[in-house]
């Protein structure tokens, strides 16, 4: 079967360092040997409230920087989910596939559920579904996530096989996730249990990919430290072990290995030298960003050939899947 990869961020403004080093970074390796689909995932960004003109720039924003960060619009397929009916349509077949006890299971919805989930949308709930749809409508092997998204990937090979079952053939291949080893989960500035997450209230939890270097220097400056001397990955320490799993990762190195090198630093020494790092990676992607930003009629036609061609290989699915169905097709 050939290798066939689809992921998504979703476009809700505040793409950070998390996202960067857990999700996209990674794709910009993979599109060399695989065909690769990476979306907006705009319908899932409707599970909590959106203003309309703000996430209307997120689409632009976040295409600017799959872009800016070396995803290549050539050689892999970028554009937004809402642009492709079938992802809503194939995300209601697969529900009528997916108990509910598998849906009561999902760590996030209860997490962003928060207390009184009587009052939660159903779409929050059913979100996992659509993820699955999004993943199957182009028959993916392969699934490039950080480890929060762990659990809806298997769900998603869960759902393909209930599918697959019902029809009695191997029409959806199970998709396996891809979670890297270094870098699967950023955890937040201010408190190093707690993830990495454009929700954060706190912009001073997480380094933007807009961050200007100013901003850079002051959000490591104030991140959460601790008193012990040096710097180390004692499970007790978790700031001192995220900052040096954010060096690593952007170092490209291991943690065991910036241990090495940092290990004798005191906080505020490592994380001067952090902040260099940092700013070195980065600010290449800030400016190719703001570059692309300038044209947004360029952006916009990316997604739009991007869409062309996504369409090409969705339609031919949902084809397969009415037949297999029993829907009727008029022609
Ligand atoms: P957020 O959780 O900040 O809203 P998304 O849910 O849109 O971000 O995640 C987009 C991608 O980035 C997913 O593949 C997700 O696993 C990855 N990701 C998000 N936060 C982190 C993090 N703190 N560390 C590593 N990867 C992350
Ligand atoms: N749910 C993912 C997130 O919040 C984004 C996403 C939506 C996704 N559909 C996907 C990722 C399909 C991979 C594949 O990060």
């Amino acid at each position: 079967m050939t290798k066939r990869i689809v992921s998504g961020v979703q476009p809700t403004g505040n793409l950070h360092l998390g996202n960067y080093l857990g999700a996209i970074r990674r794709w910009v390796d993979i599109q060399n040997d695989a065909q690769c689909l990476f979306f907006l995932a705009d319908l899932h960004a409707i599970t909590v409230p959106q203003d309309p003109e703000k996430l209307l720039a997120s689409v632009r924003e976040t295409t600017a920087a799959y872009i800016a960060c070396g995803i290549d619009p050539k050689k892999s397929i970028i554009f937004p989910q809402s642009a492709i009916a079938a992802h809503s349509e194939l995300a209601w077949i697969l529900s009528c596939h997916t108990p509910m006890g598998w849906m009561n299971r999902m760590t996030q919805f209860k997490e962003k559920a928060g207390k009184d989930k009587e009052k939660a949308p159903l779409g929050l709930y059913s979100y996992p579904v659509l993820m699955a749809a999004d993943i199957l409508l182009y028959k993916a092997t392969h699934v490039p996530v950080g480890e929060d998204q762990k659990q809806h990937i298997e769900l998603a090979r869960d759902i393909a096989g209930a599918f697959n079952r019902e029809v009695k053939m191997d029409f959806f291949p199970l998709p396996e996730p891809m979670i890297g080893q270094e870098a699967a989960r950023i955890m937040s500035l201010r408190d190093g249990t707690k993830k990495m997450s454009k929700s954060d209230e706190s912009d001073y939890s997480r380094i933007n990919l807009t961050d200007d270097l100013e901003a850079i220097a002051l959000k490591f400056r104030k991140a959460k430290s601790d008193m012990v001397e040096g710097m180390s990955l004692a499970e007790d320490r978790p700031e001192a072990a995220n900052l040096l799993g954010i060096y690593a990762a952007l170092k490209g190195i291991s943690k065991e290995q910036a241990v090495r090198e940092c290990g004798d630093l005191n906080f505020s020494a490592f994380k001067n030298l952090l902040t260099e790092v940092a700013i070195e990676k980065l600010s290449p992607i800030t400016k190719k960003m703001r570059e692309l930003l300038a044209s947004p009629g360029d952006i916009d036609a990316v997604l739009k050939d991007g869409t062309q061609r996504a369409t090409e290989i969705s339609a031919k699915t949902m084809s397969q899947i009415k037949d297999l169905i029993g829907f009727i097709k008029l022609t």
